[in-house]
């Protein structure tokens, strides 16, 4: 697909297809008028007789007598001076829809007098959140299918003025490679796990390392985990003939002596419960359960495109859990690598224990902020849905910045507190703490295990459970969030 911007007039514009903005009870914007005026009316003739209101998030696809391009989609962004990012992006989503069914193959958007709320530069925003959905509508996983979904689109046109030229390209840089991260998150989580292994995403992290001179890797290996101590992290990797891995991404974008920004993803590549085993309905979906490590990846790969002048450090504690002989029992208790110990109550409480060694190993870094990114539990679901993810922290500066970022990008999160009372429920009798909190709030029980590994830095986890993923059905697959998130968080917040 190419993308470019242009500043010709409407009217002059050849393409298969026209986006046009149109907001509600609103006069022709000057760019309306200039089309209106060459086709003598045409356009305001149309709107009637479809009775296009321009309500907010309705798009619908029309043809444009004498028109230079054949057909106009009028997207509905309701009133002009509440233009919020979230109905822009649904009227976006509406639009790459038409567009696909159409079979749309160059498509024109007009990018002109769009002022989101709150927002200083709008035209980069729209521009990016244009062209991600767009790019996500193509998106497709059907390498394992005998007959490959088509896309037709091609080329897309972000049609602008002089002024704004310079907002549209950089919008179109970011949302280009916004898309590219996003789509190799969710490829990562829709692979299978007899595919995706721990193996299987040390070698994507040298793929995309080998490609770009500013990253390098290092991969800790079981017997180098066992020289740190790692009891936790090698207590679930031992149950699986998956050797579980250590994957660091470094990127220098930065000063040599700049603190970096961590981000670790829990990469459990299939869940299976372990001993603590799961019941059969649905467990397919457990593959999906490395989608944080997926989105560590898929971050990552935006900014080897952006190269930001930061440092960035993309940790992976990837392991899969499966019940075996060998595999760690209900009340086995393990050192881990910060000397704390843990009774393992349920294996199907994970997450926590390949986290809580990554946390430990990642204090050598003097992180200026450490993010991780989990599907950590189904609590999380019943608590906030499928909308937003579950968010934890233990400074509030961080977490601001989290929730602010994600509000920006379309990809939101919700916090939910941590603090003495929770953390009791993980007191053990026989260890320094156990692995689950029990009744009530297991969410935030999770956060407090892991907070207890995250003193040495400002430390945030993100509950992806609900969000990383389309359960059941043929929509079924990973959405690529919170990538969208946590760019945003690292190259406009994090500093
Ligand atoms: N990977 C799961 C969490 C999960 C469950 C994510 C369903 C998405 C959908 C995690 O490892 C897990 O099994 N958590 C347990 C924790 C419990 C044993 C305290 C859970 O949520 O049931
Ligand atoms: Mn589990
Ligand atoms: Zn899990």
């Amino acid at each position: 697909m190419k993308y470019n911007t242009t500043v010709r007039k409407l009217s002059v514009i050849k393409a298969d297809c026209v986006c046009l903005p149109v907001f509600e009870n609103s006069h022709f914007s000057e760019n309306e008028q200039e089309l209106d005026s060459a086709l003598n009316g045409a356009l305001k003739t149309l709107i009637k007789q479809i009775d296009f209101k321009g309500n907010a998030g309705v798009a619908s696809l029309s043809t444009l007598q004498n028109a230079n391009f054949k057909n106009i989609i009028l997207m509905g962004l309701g009133k002009k001076d509440d233009l919020s990012l979230s109905t822009f992006q649904k009227a976006a989503n509406k639009t790459a829809d038409l567009l696909k069914q159409n079979n749309i193959k160059t498509a024109v958007f007009a990018n002109i007098d769009l002022q989101l709320q709150a927002c200083a530069q709008s035209e980069t925003d729209t521009t990016s959140v244009f062209l991600q959905a767009v790019a996500s509508k193509r998106y497709s996983f059907d390498k394992y299918k005998s007959t490959k979904n088509t896309s037709t689109l091609s080329q897309l046109s972000i049609q602008t003025n002089k002024a704004s030229q310079n907002a549209c390209k950089q919008g179109l840089e970011h949302g280009q490679a916004l898309s590219m991260g996003m789509s190799k998150a969710r490829d990562l989580g829709n692979e299978p796990g007899n595919v995706c292994t721990p193996t299987y995403l040390a070698s994507e992290a040298k793929a995309l390392v080998a490609a770009n001179k500013e990253m390098s890797l290092k991969v800790l290996e079981e017997k180098d985990m066992q020289k740190l101590d790692m009891g936790a992290f090698l207590s679930v990797s031992k149950g699986s003939i998956e050797p579980g891995k250590l994957i660091i991404i470094d990127y220098k974008g930065g000063k040599k002596n700049d603190a970096p920004h961590v981000l670790l993803g829990k990469g459990i590549t299939f869940d299976t419960g372990g001993i603590s085993l799961k019941p059969g309905a649905q467990m397919d979906e457990m593959k999906y359960d490395m989608c944080g490590a997926a989105s560590v990846i898929g971050v990552m790969t935006a900014i080897a495109e952006l190269k930001p002048n930061k440092n960035i450090i993309g940790v992976i504690a990837a392991a899969e859990n499966m019940p075996a002989g060998n595999a760690s029992k209900p009340g086995d208790i393990v050192t881990t690598a910060s000397g704390q110990t843990v009774e393992i109550l349920n294996t199907d409480a994970e997450g926590r224990l390949v986290l809580c060694d990554a946390l430990t190993y990642i204090e050598r870094f003097k992180p200026a902020s450490v993010v991780d990114i989990a599907t950590l539990t189904g609590a999380c679901i019943v608590a906030l849905g499928h909308h937003r993810s579950g968010l934890m922290s233990n400074n509030d500066e961080l977490a601001n910045l989290l929730l602010t970022a994600g509000k920006q990008a379309g990809d939101q999160a919700w916090q939910l507190p941590i603090g003495p009372e929770y953390d009791e429920q993980i007191n053990s009798p026989f260890a320094d703490m156990q692995n689950i909190g029990g009744k009530g709030a297991g969410t935030i029980t999770a956060a407090c295990f892991l907070a207890r590994f995250a003193k040495q830095f400002p430390w945030a986890h993100l509950d992806i459970a609900g969000t990383a993923w389309v359960s059941g059905g043929m929509n079924k697959g990973a959405t690529g969030r919170p990538v969208p998130l946590l760019l945003n968080y690292l190259l406009k917040h994090a500093s």
